[in-house]
């Protein structure tokens, strides 16, 4: 007899398993299927996230900027450290024990809030009385139906044509966080958010590393005034990082990686490397889902197509995070994942898709929500900007990190803040404050007036908003 549920989450990434838990704190039955596995064979829920992506970069880049700190920076704190040296078997190992903590605190939430998991593949098998038929292949079978279903089953990286991952010479997101040794000479294609965090990982261990970026401008999708700031930081730091260059035919032999390409002025140039990390972006994965076997609606590019409450074509089939459009960001992920299981408890969930900030942890980091400099004047807005250096910010100097500044824009008229761009020391966590502004459509003169702790970095953020108002003190 197969197992009835109200709510059946297929995908327990960031958006599948924090919807699975809204929708059992709303009262429902819930289960929750996914087929991500450990090198052993046991389960491994949180998706990408959790698995290959925002945990272990993070771990790693932690990892990698306490050496490059130990190496380059702690002379200057009169701390003199003499043979220093790198186990990166430990460092990958310490990475890998952190993914397994989230991995384990995935399957207490899922038993706290009494949710079935199931490991396995799920798949569509027909619309039938009461709901859904959804089959679960894995170590032990099962037969589920399921009042709702909730897809959330994510994205996968996508390849250059003609060139598989082997995670060994050619390799993804997944390959990149385990490379066994530092790569005398790293390739990377794509400057996006993989390549720039995995590159800084790899160059702050010691490896030579060159980015190749097929669009003119770095950082397109950044502020411009942020992104000229990143570009000059992270080359002084030692990436080389080319833009505007046609990558040819990449040849990969056991020994080395050949990457031909033309340059932005048309010469023939070629790259020739020990491995080559390819992050061109993803593409939503819905493989064996059985999408054909119930006409689940999918766009040109492969996206299961959603209207704004994330509804798919089919009744009482929803879709969410990187599997739909929009930006392919954990947080996004989850904040839809609340959404639909409160709309299937006929709550009235919502996602507010112009605050949600995105940010890039290199070193210095960058943050943003909001739109940039350059949306707004091609939108024809009028708008004040305000911008602060950490160079001028007290905690910024004590802490020896003083790159880069607060930037914000708000409406000439009204001062409603518009967009804020940071570049600097801890940028990832202050941009909460200007998502917080601008979720309650705060003035520039509301982070101005708010009182800041002092000495920190936030003050930074105060100053960038007096300095809206041409009125900051601290230059
Ligand atoms: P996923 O996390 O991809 O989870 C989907 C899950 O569903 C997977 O476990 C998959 O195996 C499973 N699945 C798929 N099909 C089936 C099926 N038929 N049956 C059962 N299970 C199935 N985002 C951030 O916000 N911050 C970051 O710092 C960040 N860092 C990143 C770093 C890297 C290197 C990468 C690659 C991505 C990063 N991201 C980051 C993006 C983030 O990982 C994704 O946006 C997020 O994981 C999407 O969540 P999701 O739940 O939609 O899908
Ligand atoms: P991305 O979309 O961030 O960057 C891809 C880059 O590759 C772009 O700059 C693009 O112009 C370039 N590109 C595409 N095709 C190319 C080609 N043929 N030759 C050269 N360059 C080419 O994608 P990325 O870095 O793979 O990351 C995937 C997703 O994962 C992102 O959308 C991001 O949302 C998410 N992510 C988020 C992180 C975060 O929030 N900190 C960290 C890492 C990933």
């Amino acid at each position: 007899m197969a197992k009835q549920f109200d709510v059946v989450v297929i995908g327990a990434g960031p958006g599948g398993y924090i919807a699975a838990i809204r929708a059992a704190q709303l009262g429902m039955s819930v289960a929750c299927i996914d087929d991500w596995s450990t090198a052993a064979g046991k389960p491994a829920p949180g998706g990408t996230c959790t698995n290959v992506g925002c945990i272990p970069s993070k771990a790693l880049l932690q990892s990698s900027e306490n050496y490059e700190q130990v190496n380059h920076h702690f002379a200057e704190h009169g701390i003199e450290v003499k043979g220093v040296s790198l186990k990166l078997d430990t460092l990958i190992g310490r990475k890998d024990s952190v993914v397994k903590q989230n991995n384990e605190g995935i399957l207490y939430l899922f038993k706290k809030n009494k949710i079935t998991f199931f490991h396995g593949k799920g798949s569509f098998v027909a619309q039938v009385d009461g709901g859904w038929s959804i089959k679960v292949d894995g170590a032990t079978p099962d037969d589920l139906v399921a009042k709702h279903v909730i897809v959330a089953t994510g994205s996968k990286p996508r390849a250059l044509p003609g060139l598989p991952f082997d995670e060994t010479k050619i390799l993804s997101n997944d390959g990149a966080l385990r490379i066994p040794t530092v790569p005398k000479k790293l390739g990377v294609i794509g400057a996006g958010v993989v390549g720039l965090e995995l590159g800084s990982v790899w160059r702050r261990l010691g490896a030579d590393v060159t980015v190749l970026e097929a669009m003119p401008d770095f950082l397109a999708v950044a502020d411009q005034q942020v992104a000229k700031e990143a570009l000059k930081v992270l080359t002084k730091q030692g990436m080389k990082i080319v833009t505007g260059v046609k990558i040819g035919t990449v040849k990969s032999t056991a020994k080395s990686v050949t990457v031909p390409y033309t340059d932005a002025a048309g010469t023939e140039q070629s790259l020739v490397v020990d491995a080559l990390i390819v992050s061109i972006g993803r593409i939503p994965h819905t493989d064996g889902l059985g999408v054909d076997v119930v006409s689940l609606k999918l766009d040109e590019r492969g996206f299961v197509v959603v209207d704004a409450d994330c509804k798919t074509n089919l009744s009482n089939v929803w879709a969410i995070g990187d599997v739909v459009r929009g930006p392919m960001l954990a947080h996004k992920a989850e904040e839809e994942g609340v959404a639909v299981a409160e709309r299937i408890a006929g709550q009235h969930g919502h996602v507010n898709f112009a605050t949600i900030p995105s940010v890039i942890y290199t070193s210095p980091e960058i943050a943003w929500v909001g739109r940039n400099e350059q949306q707004l004047k091609a939108a024809g807005v009028n708008f004040k900007v305000g911008t602060f250096p950490f160079m001028a910010n007290g905690r910024a100097r004590a802490l020896g990190d003083t790159t880069g500044f607060v930037k914000i824009m708000a409406d000439a008229k009204t001062d409603e803040v518009l967009g804020v761009h940071i570049i600097g020391p801890m940028a990832s966590e202050l941009i909460s404050e200007a998502v917080t502004i601008m979720e309650f459509r705060g003035a520039s003169e509301d982070i101005a007036r708010i009182c800041h702790a002092h000495p920190t970095l936030s003050e930074t953020v105060k100053e960038a908003a007096l300095a809206v108002d041409q009125r900051t003190r601290n230059m």
